[in-house]
């Protein structure tokens, strides 16, 4: 058994800047950060685009951004907690910038070169080169091993969320007042099941883009967060928005993860056009190829359908080629070593599951609907994206609410204490699994009914057909779970089909277009702004 003051699951963004502030404001903490696989690899280290702040208040404002955000979030964003993400943001920015964290500069300027995102008014984005993410994670990491009272435990999966439940008690979503004592955690390493308890536990545990098969998430991005809350009775909101990046990198070649275009690239003059070399987002909004990524998604989805063909053109030839390297060198690598030179020739593009705007509700603290649970990060449902985000809102959301959490943290944990008689982990009656390949077959069958019935157009038959045959897949794999030693692949089905469940029973609950969510059974808006709470 392992106790701390906090436990943080997750070593992104989200989980670093709440760990560093806390460490940082009171170094009597012990402070858990639980990783599952190596440190640095996450949905952080692969942003590319940037950090979106009002931060040239010459030519920007905080109203301009908060326009945007809700321009974008089509009804559904709450609005104060906009401004509190998008007035408390540059400050947030500021500290990442003294922990260490460089974002690129004008040429021979002090000024931070501020680019454009699809769906932005102004240049707002800071970056650093096309490899924003990894700078960041790279910087607060480092910082992170400065701090004695941080550990981090690579390898370490967390399972569940330890409630009332585990002492024996009858929890339902009805239950007031369930509370969270740590989290049962599986070492990837020794194959043992440990219990790790804490005064307070943060989810900082990122995304879902695994639920489906083309994605621009790399392969931790399971939604096991997510999907522990909603097993330990917790509020799940707005699943229905995913939001489908419309320019990952066609690749024949089968990967894990989707090599994303940037939204950057397009803010720096680049085209979309159809195989006949035709530019076609003027057909769909006046913002061309920089419109909201919903539209610009849809438009490209629907040229794929009604040509018959696997990708668009992404067009980058008329742009400077100096310019191009110096701000876009992996992208630019990427193309190259599959045969592209983005100066010659036209990028294949296709859209890709990128980010799910919903996840656990918090309030304007990070506060779960479970006691002594926060979250933080991509995890979470804030109220800041709506039914669509941004670009380059995430980072920003993460750094915003991990410095509101630790607020609370530090102003709480004095009342607080450890649960001492929380019972192991039973894994009594459970043998190894005979038969791991109907793990990894049922993985590739959710991505199949994900990616072919519950994707960027949606209807009311494709949605029935994916929660019939949903139910199916969750019904054998809780028996395989019920009898079989327990690995992070079994763990992470399960928590990708609750995942799936989510996603296609809010999209089914619905019944209206909106934002990241259309389908042809209800194409326009509803007067009514509803929130699908599960
Ligand atoms: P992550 O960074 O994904 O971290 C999750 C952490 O949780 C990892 O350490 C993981 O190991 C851990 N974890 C998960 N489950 C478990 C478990 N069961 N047990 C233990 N540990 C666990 N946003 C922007 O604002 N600007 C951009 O330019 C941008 N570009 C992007 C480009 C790409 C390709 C992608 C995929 C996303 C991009 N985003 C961007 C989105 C943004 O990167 C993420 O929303 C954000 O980084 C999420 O941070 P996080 O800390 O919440 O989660
Ligand atoms: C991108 O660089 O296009 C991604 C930005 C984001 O997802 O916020």
């Amino acid at each position: 058994m392992q106790q701390s003051d906090v436990l943080i699951i997750g070593s992104g963004i989200a989980g670093l800047t709440t760990a560093l502030k806390l460490a940082f404001k009171n170094p009597n903490l012990s402070i858990t950060i639980l990783t599952k696989t190596i440190e640095n690899e996450s949905n952080t280290r692969y942003a590319q685009g940037g950090v979106a702040a009002v931060w040239d208040m010459e030519v920007d404002t905080f109203e301009k951004h908060i326009a945007d955000t809700l321009d974008a979030g089509d009804g559904l964003c709450d609005e104060s907690i906009v401004r509190i993400v998008v007035e408390e943001g540059p400050e947030r920015v500021r500290e990442i910038i003294e922990w260490g964290t460089r974002f690129d500069k004008e040429k021979n300027s002090e000024n931070y070169d501020l680019g454009k995102e699809g769906g932005h008014s102004e240049n707002r984005i800071l970056h650093y080169k096309d490899l924003t993410g990894a700078e960041i994670q790279r910087a607060l990491l480092a910082k992170a091993k400065e701090l004695p009272n941080i550990k981090i435990y690579e390898h370490y999966f967390a399972m569940e969320i330890i409630t009332q439940h585990h002492l024996g008690y009858y929890v339902t979503k009805l239950t007031p007042n369930i509370e969270c004592y740590g989290t049962y955690v599986l070492d990837k390493e020794t194959g043992k099941i440990e219990t790790f308890l804490a005064k307070v536990t943060v989810l900082a545990s990122g995304g879902a883009g695994q639920v489906y098969r083309s994605t621009t998430n790399p392969v931790i991005a399971t939604g096991d967060g997510i999907a522990m809350v909603f097993r330990a009775n917790g509020r799940i909101e707005n699943m229905e928005f995913v939001q489908f990046h419309p320019t990952s990198l066609y690749n024949p070649a089968v990967e894990s993860r989707s090599f994303l275009v940037s939204e950057a690239v397009r803010g720096y003059g680049a085209i979309l056009r159809t195989s006949d070399g035709k530019e076609f987002m003027q057909k769909y909004d006046p913002r061309k190829s920089l419109a909201p990524r919903d539209i610009v998604a849809r438009a490209i989805d629907n040229e794929m359908k009604m040509r018959g063909e696997d990708y668009v053109y992404l067009d980058c030839t008329h742009l400077d080629e100096e310019g191009y390297i110096a701000h876009f060198p992996t992208i630019y690598e990427k193309c190259k070593s599959i045969g592209i030179d983005p100066m010659k020739d036209y990028i294949p593009v296709v859209p890709a599951c990128h980010y799910v705007c919903g996840g656990i509700k918090v309030d304007e603290i990070g506060k779960s609907s479970i006691l002594n649970l926060y979250a933080a990060g991509e995890c979470t449902s804030t109220g800041l994206h709506g039914a669509n985000r941004l670009a380059s809102n995430s980072l920003l959301e993460a750094m915003v609410f991990g410095h509101r959490i630790h607020e609370d943290i530090l102003e709480n944990i004095n009342k607080k204490g450890i649960k001492t008689n929380v019972p192991d982990w039973n894994a009594e009656g459970t043998t190894d699994p005979k038969e791991l390949v109907l793990i990894t077959q049922s993985w590739k069958e959710l991505k199949e009914i994900m990616s072919s019935y519950v994707g960027i157009v949606r209807s009311n038959v494709r949605l029935k057909r994916a929660l019939d045959r949903l139910h199916l897949l969750y019904t054998e794999t809780e028996l395989v779970y019920s009898n079989t030693t327990v690995s992070p692949q079994l763990c992470e089905l399960r928590n990708l089909i609750t995942i799936a469940y989510l996603v296609t029973k809010s999209a089914s609950i619905r019944r209206e277009s909106r934002g990241l969510h259309y389908t042809t059974d209800f194409p326009k808006k509803s007067n009514r702004l509803e929130i699908s709470i599960l």
